[in-house]
């Protein structure tokens, strides 16, 4: 067997022309564009590529953006103040703060200050909660984006054993909480799991979401499984620097029905579902019905 490729660069690009379409609708009808607040405090290398390419999508797809950049050595007193300024800020409909922060600033407490109504990153304890109780929120983007590409390959998840391997709240845990919606049997594995293996040869879906390069083997995918592959390494092989993800695709390509690449799968949809979110609050935060584009 030779696993279907979820092409997510083509995904996300289907995706982007439909949130365009709505962001020119929501500035026709309220007079300003939805507008996305990304903040990066440092000058890690890294950070600014992640920030400039959302600021970049977000203009592309019609809607505003606003870029802050605090010194690497801001006080956690300054960062809040800022946050301040943001929610309080009509024309900020979500607001980002790019992670990991600095280590002298405390990130749960900045989380905590974002208005749930613009948190894009679906984090604050309110959205997670939303979530975890099956009301409307703001859903993490990379676990949203796994969830549209499941549901475009599968189509029905209902009755499906899903096994989510990691349990970080900007990934593992929301996933697991979009699979049971979903009305799947969820096993969510983590770092203290005993044998993994015996888990995933019961899995239908497997989310990958634990950041070490190829750990899943191909030999461990049930035949026939769905697998999705969050994970991004940079790892050197024969000389040449390679992205690689938390499954070893080309045995697992063997296995499964339908597998994600490293890169081009769940990378392209995680920026793509931050303009979503951003869309859904510009929408709600004016009271006006919400698109449904999942
Ligand atoms: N850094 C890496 N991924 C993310 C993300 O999804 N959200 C934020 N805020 N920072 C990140």
């Amino acid at each position: 067997m030779t696993a279907q490729i979820i092409d997510g660069k083509a995904f996300a690009a289907s995706l982007g022309e439909r949130i365009a379409g709505h962001a020119a609708a929501f500035a026709a009808r309220t007079g300003r564009a939805p507008g996305l607040a990304v903040v990066l405090v440092g000058t890690d290398p890294a950070s600014q590529v992640y920030v400039r390419s959302k600021g970049r999508m977000a203009r592309q797809l019609g809607m505003e953006s606003f870029e802050h950049v605090l010194s690497e050595d801001c006080t956690q007193q300054e960062l809040m103040s800022l946050i301040g300024d943001l929610n309080a800020d009509d024309t900020v409909d979500g607001i980002l703060v790019q992670l990991p922060l600095p280590g002298h600033l405390d990130s749960l407490a900045v989380i905590k200050a974002i208005d749930p109504d613009k948190d894009v990153d679906g984090l604050h304890p309110v959205n997670a909660g939303y979530l975890a109780s099956g009301m409307p929120g703001l859903v993490s983007c990379t676990p949203l984006g796994c969830l549209m590409l499941l549901r475009s390959s599968l189509g029905n998840l209902s009755g499906l054993d899903a096994v989510v391997v990691g349990r970080s709240i900007l990934v593992g845990k929301p996933m697991a909480q979009l699979l049971l919606a979903e009305n799947c049997t969820v096993t969510m594995a983590h770092s203290r799991t005993r044998d993994l293996p015996a888990k995933l040869a019961q899995a239908d879906i497997v989310v990958a979401a634990v950041g070490a390069a190829e750990m899943i083997q191909g030999d461990w995918i049930k035949p026939g499984a769905t697998v999705i592959d969050v994970g991004t390494s940079r790892v050197t092989r024969d000389g040449k620097a390679r992205l690689v993800g938390d499954v070893h695709f080309e045995t697992a390509a063997r296995r499964a029905r339908a597998i994600t690449p490293v890169p081009g799968g769940v990378g392209p949809m995680t920026i793509m579902t931050l303009m979503h979110n951003t869309l859904i609050a510009a929408y709600r935060r004016v009271g006006l019905p919400a698109p449904d584009l999942k």
